[in-house]
């Protein structure tokens, strides 16, 4: 299988930096970690594997981060691969006949799987067993392989382009949002501890906001202030210093990126706030559809800039307010 695998003990699967390591430790998306509390609960109690769990969502919201940490709760081994990786059903075949009971075996970008591929997922998620062609021609024949009991673990950012035979397999779906500035804020807090870096309040509070909701983001962020802090031999990093770094960066006080800032611009400017059709709208900001409405979109309208309508995306009096402009379509937006 070459390259198509990579598996991890328990204890490597424990020593991946600032990821978080047990469920009490993950901050933010109560709703999914309750769910998957209860679970994990209840099949360490029957001594049985895990069901199988797809993660949604925006990237960088801990989709990769709960599978290990499920891994960890579970004490399983996890096979980490990715839709694309897999290319055809062979290659899987591979992959499930290698996996011991209670293993988890986790596909990344799922949505990416080739319908081959997908097909032979079915049986091996609800069944486990596989049923393989062998030879061609006259003599071709098919064979039927068991595969242990094993969790698949999904995680994609799309969930629309899952086939529906697919989706409904997994016992579990659930979906994770953008995090609060609060929640930010916290992880902020424990990845500073993490590194060994002393930050203060109003400094954390800084980075959280503008981090687009998103803690890979918010990591990142306090990577580059801390090197900044030491580059201006500071000790502890303080709201002048976070402040200082971000503009250096770039990074909207909002927490919006430039594609973000971008879109705004132009739905003000050229579309006189919509509504513009996703399509439209990708080509003005040379965009592909998908990362505007899987990586861009929920961000705006989570943030209320954005709002999608039947006919397409208009702006709101926040998004206007944004661009310093009146809010021009108020007379057509009341009768849409
Ligand atoms: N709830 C959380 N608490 C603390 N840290 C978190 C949390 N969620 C994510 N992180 C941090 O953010 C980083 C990104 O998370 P992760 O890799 O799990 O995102 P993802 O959803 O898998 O993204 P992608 O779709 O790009 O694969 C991780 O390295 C982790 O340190
Ligand atoms: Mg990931």
């Amino acid at each position: 299988m070459g390259n198509s695998l990579t598996v991890y003990s328990e204890s490597e699967v424990n020593d991946t930096g600032l990821r978080p390591k047990q469920l009490s430790d993950f901050t933010g998306q109560a709703r999914t970690v309750e769910k998957l509390r209860i679970m994990t609960g209840a099949a360490r109690h029957r001594h049985e594997p895990l069901s199988h769990i797809l993660l949604s969502g925006p990237p960088g919201l801990g989709k990769t981060t709960l599978a290990m940490i499920l891994a960890g709760e579970m004490h399983s081994n996890v096979h980490v691969t990715s839709g694309p990786v897999i290319e055809k059903a062979g290659d899987l075949a591979g992959l499930l006949t290698s996996l011991e009971y209670g293993d988890i075996l986790f596909i990344d970008e799922i949505h990416r799987l080739a319908k081959t591929v997908e097909e032979y997922l079915y049986s091996a998620m609800e069944d486990f067993r596989i049923d393989v062609m062998i030879d061609q021609g006259p003599n071709a024949r098919s064979i039927r392989l068991d595969v242990a009991k094993f969790t698949l673990i999904g995680a994609t950012t799309r969930t629309g382009l899952l086939s529906a035979p697919l989706r409904s397999r997994f016992t579990l779906q659930s979906r994770l949002d953008y995090y609060d500035v609060n929640e930010l804020s916290k992880i902020i807090r424990r990845s500073a501890k993490l590194l060994g870096i002393a930050i203060e309040a109003e400094a954390t509070e800084e980075i959280a906001r503008r981090s687009r909701g998103t803690p890979r983001v918010a990591n990142n962020l306090l990577r580059f202030v801390r090197d900044f802090a030491h580059q201006s031999k500071k000790e502890t990093i303080t709201l002048q210093e976070a402040r200082a770094a971000l503009e250096l960066l770039d990074i909207d006080p909002h927490g919006l990126d430039e594609l973000d800032k971008r879109i705004l611009n132009i739905m003000g400017h050229h579309y006189a706030g919509g509504p513009v059709g996703v399509h439209t709208l990708a080509v003005a900001v040379s965009e592909e559809p998908q990362t505007l409405e899987e990586v861009h979109e929920p961000f705006l309208i989570q943030e209320g800039y954005l709002q999608r309508t039947l006919r397409g995306r208009i702006l709101t009096a926040k998004g206007w307010s944004f661009l310093g402009l009146p809010h021009e379509v108020d007379l057509f937006t009341s009768e849409r």
